[in-house]
């Protein structure tokens, strides 16, 4: 059967990934979680000290680019790919409150996301992939056969990304996660580079109210009937 791209963008903490790993595993495709390369970036700049709450230095990071390599690597055991920068693996570090407060400014810088969509597109290149982040559907894959716009009320998204959280141990309050929730919110959606969007061709979906395997269901149905059609 002929293969697909699938495009998941929206909000964060709209359980984008959840569903993507769900229908990359259920059709046989690869999954990328480019909000991950995002965070890698940004990751990276902490530790360089080119962004801090107080400052930022984009001119360092945008000259210190070519130095920052980046790869996914599947984990058997876990069964889905972790983030590794520079061959050391982050994909733990990266989920924290430091890397997610920061992830904004760096991923409105124009030079880092050309980088990044720039390796997104040749990943994408032969199909049968599921990808999310905030501009897959508009910037990396125009013409994707099925494009999804997540959404959920910002209490609704905090209250699951505090769970999270507080289920890896960190030391958040939920007032934190919901300022973070809706900053993130404010920053992806006015930026100058790349704004989340609702493409006119995305269908747009409220998961608030909604359980995981009926979330599942009507997405493997649509992506289903869509790759019939091919
Ligand atoms: O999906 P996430 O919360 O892990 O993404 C982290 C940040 O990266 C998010 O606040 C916006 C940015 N991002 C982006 O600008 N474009 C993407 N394709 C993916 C993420």
């Amino acid at each position: 059967m002929k293969k697909i791209t699938i495009a998941i963008d929206g909000y964060s903490s709209t359980g984008k990934s959840t569903i993507a790993k769900q229908l990359a595993k259920a059709l046989g495709y690869v999954y990328v979680d480019t909000g991950a390369m995002y965070r890698a970036v940004t990751l990276y700049a902490i530790r360089k000290g080119f962004v801090s709450e107080t400052s930022e230095d984009f001119d360092s990071l945008i000259a210190a680019l070519p130095n920052i390599n980046l790869k996914f690597v599947h984990n058997e055991k876990l069964g889905f790919s972790e983030m590794y920068l520079n061959d050391e693996n982050i994909e733990k570090e990266i989920r924290t409150l430091a890397v997610s407060s920061q992830v904004s400014k760096v991923a409105a810088v124009k030079e880092v996301r050309t980088k990044l969509v720039e390796m997104q597109k040749a990943m994408g290149k032969e199909k049968g992939i599921v990808m999310d982040g905030r501009d897959i559907g508009s910037v990396v894959f125009p013409d994707a056969e099925f494009k999804v716009f997540m959404t959920a009320s910002p209490e609704t998204r905090a209250h699951r990304r505090y769970k999270e959280l507080l289920d890896r141990g960190d030391d958040v309050t939920f007032d934190e996660v919901l300022k973070n929730v809706r900053s993130r919110d404010h920053i992806d959606s006015t930026r100058k580079e790349s704004p989340l969007i609702l493409s006119k061709d995305a269908i747009e979906f409220d998961n608030s109210d909604m359980g995981l395997i009926e979330q599942f269901e009507r997405m493997h149905n649509y992506a289903l009937r869509i790759i019939e059609k091919q």
